[in-house]
């Protein structure tokens, strides 16, 4: 399995922020939003990403994540030239998965909780053995803004609907997928919707019409945050100061999984620890490669 990370769009929600500023690079609490997605990808042991950004933002990606090096990973780039809809992301991506499953996730989404990676691994396994999607159902208070899920006593999925003026659930789909090789083709066949943008949801309804969309519901313990309001962007920095000041541990450190998962050694990671020799986050990483930290 490969891994598609949504990273372009135009932010409008951050305005004015984000006029001048791809709200990936911001900061939630002490790294980069765009770290969050990665590490995700990176926990479940996906070493071939590839980032789709605006073509204003492609440089400084480059310079963020360059190949993927520093962190013994495959890391490539492909630019939407205007913010078609996260179904063009999956159509973008064709060359890069070469038929391979895609594991999809959103740029501005932060997932957190106990279990979280096994419940991915589990969607992977399942993929990998049996086809299909999955999508992840997270229960929220104003189901009109969200792509809403239904399903039935069996977890089976009955519905899916893009910002439902009726929802028929209170469970919002997140922005963490799992598609088998058919996804793309999928994407390219659909159509744009009312507001021009080739929606996820419409991928997600094709699954669904050929009885091959699965829901994994992430209940009370998880966290999850759409970062992409002024609001959500700050509670989520506010959750992560709070989570990583209680357990010394940090959320979403991309060199620690790194060098954890063996894709890197400990003198690479010293190297980045020197880097950001200033701040907390270099001392973490020392700690890590010192083995202070497990
Ligand atoms: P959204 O938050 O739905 O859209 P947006 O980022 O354009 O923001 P806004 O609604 O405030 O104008 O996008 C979800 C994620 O997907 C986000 O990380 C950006 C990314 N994205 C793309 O990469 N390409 C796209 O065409 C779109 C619409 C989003």
């Amino acid at each position: 399995m490969k891994a598609l990370i949504l990273a372009g769009g135009s932010g409008t929600r951050l305005y004015p922020v984000t006029v001048v500023v791809n709200k990936h690079f911001l900061p939630i609490y002490n790294k980069p939003m765009i770290y969050y997605p990665l590490s995700l990808v990176m926990l479940l042991g996906i070493r071939e990403v590839l980032f789709v950004v605006n073509p204003e933002d492609e440089e400084n990606f480059r310079k963020l994540f360059g190949g993927g090096e520093k962190l013994g990973m495959r890391i490539s780039y492909t630019v939407q030239d205007s913010p078609r809809g996260l179904a063009d992301g999956l159509v973008l991506a064709e060359e890069f998965a070469e038929g391979d499953n895609l594991c999809m996730m959103l740029g501005d989404n932060i997932f957190f909780g106990h279990e979280l990676v096994n419940i991915m691994k589990e969607a992977r396994r399942d993929i990998e053995e049996n086809g299909g999607a999955y999508v992840f159902g997270y229960y929220v208070n104003e189901p009109r803004r969200f792509g809403i899920v239904e399903f039935d006593e069996e977890g089976r999925v009955v519905s899916l609907e893009e910002k439902p003026q009726k929802p028929k659930s209170n469970y919002a789909v997140t922005g963490m997928y799992f598609y088998d090789s058919h996804a793309i083709e999928i994407a390219k066949n659909i159509k744009p919707s009312w507001r021009g943008e080739l929606e996820i949801t419409s991928v997600n309804q094709e699954y669904l019409r050929r009885g091959n969309l699965k829901v994994k519901l992430l209940g009370r313990g998880f966290a999850w945050f759409d970062t992409g309001t002024h609001h959500s962007f700050l509670e989520a920095s506010s959750f992560i100061e709070t989570i990583e000041n209680k357990t010394g541990l940090m959320i979403g450190c991309i060199e620690e999984i790194a060098y954890k998962n063996g894709w890197i050694d400990k003198d690479t990671l010293l190297v980045a620890a020197k880097s950001l020799d200033k701040t907390d986050y270099g001392t973490y990483l020392k700690k890590v490669a010192e083995e202070e930290i497990f």
